[in-house]
């Protein structure tokens, strides 16, 4: 009697900091873009989304940036999800732009 009390008491925390967790990781990665409204900004967040939050320009330098989206490339590669080459040069142009 006691311990399903507990049982509940802890599924509905468990619940709740996922709940949490979740609304909180949105609005913290949804922060602050630079150049919002632009056309590369609704293209990172349809190709760089599907897997992960929103990455934000200012998390890496404009070297680590050719790096990971090389990495990225791969990763979309292994998935079949397309992934153009002018489309790369978008997402690059303007993570480089705005990077750290
Ligand atoms: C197919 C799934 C997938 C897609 C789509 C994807 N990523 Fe990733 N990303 C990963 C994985 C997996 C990792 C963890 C590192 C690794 O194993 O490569 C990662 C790691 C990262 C990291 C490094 C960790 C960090 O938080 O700094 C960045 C930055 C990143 N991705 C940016 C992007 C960008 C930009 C795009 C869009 C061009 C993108 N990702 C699209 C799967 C993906």
């Amino acid at each position: 009697m006691r311990l399903s009390y507990l049982v509940r008491f802890l599924t509905h925390m468990l619940y709740l900091t996922f709940f949490l967790g979740t609304v909180s990781c949105v609005s913290v990665s949804r922060q602050n873009m630079p150049e919002e409204g632009t056309a590369e900004i609704d293209l990172l967040e349809k190709k760089c989304t599907l897997c992960h939050g929103l990455p934000h320009p200012k998390r890496h330098t404009q070297e680590e940036w050719g790096y990971l989206l090389t990495l990225m490339k791969k990763r979309m590669d292994e998935k079949n999800i397309s992934y153009t080459t002018e489309e790369m040069v978008q997402i690059k142009s303007y993570l480089q732009r705005n990077a750290r």
